[in-house]
């Protein structure tokens, strides 16, 4: 009777996630170390990911850029001189993208102070505090979920519009831009 009761639940689970897989047209995660040469690696594979929606070298330029300073937050706020694994989640529904950035480092002790432009808790390592801004302004929304010695985690939302390319040079330009 348990044993039934058990399965029924691990149907129902499976069916759960099943449903939520079809919402998206295509979805992956990616797992590394926090090193900071891992920074151009998470940025390369998005830009990979989201090549399929075609997107313009400016669209994928300001993709690139976002992930970079998410990524970088993660590696230089989150976990700091120790190291830890750095998860990206990215979604593609329809022709928008949804990238998932987190850590499970020291998290943000005042979200709404940090996402203001030029406020940083390390002057002394030249950062300029314009991380949060930058993405902001560079993807359509930014959602930053952090708890104080858990962890922060960044949803950034962008709509790839669409484009008639105009000519076989676009579209080899736009190759191009995945790097
Ligand atoms: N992943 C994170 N973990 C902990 N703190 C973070 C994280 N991301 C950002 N912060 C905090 O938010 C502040 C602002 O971030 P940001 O705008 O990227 O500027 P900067 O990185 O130049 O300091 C950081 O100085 C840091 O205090
Ligand atoms: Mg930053």
């Amino acid at each position: 009777m348990q044993k039934n009761k058990r399965t029924n639940k691990n149907v129902r689970n499976v069916n759960r996630r099943k449903d939520k897989i079809e919402m998206y047209d295509n979805e992956m995660k990616l797992e590394f170390l926090s090193k900071s040469s891992n920074e151009a690696f998470a940025r390369i594979t998005v830009a990979a990911f989201v090549s399929v929606l075609d997107p313009t070298i400016e669209e994928l330029a300001d993709i690139k850029t976002a992930v970079s300073e998410a990524v970088t937050n993660c590696i230089i706020h989150g976990y700091e001189d120790k190291e830890g694994i750095v998860k990206i989640r990215a979604r593609i529904i329809k022709n928008n993208v949804e990238i998932e950035i987190s850590d499970t480092g020291k998290g943000i002790e005042n979200v709404e102070l940090a996402r203001k432009p030029l406020y940083t808790t390390k002057a002394n390592l030249e950062r300029s505090g314009m991380g949060f801004t930058i993405m902001e302004s560079f993807m359509d929304e930014v959602e930053i979920d952090s708890v104080l010695g858990l962890g922060t985690k960044v949803t950034m939302r962008k709509k790839i519009k669409k484009h008639v390319v105009d000519d076989i040079e676009d579209e080899y330009a736009n190759v191009g831009g995945v790097c």
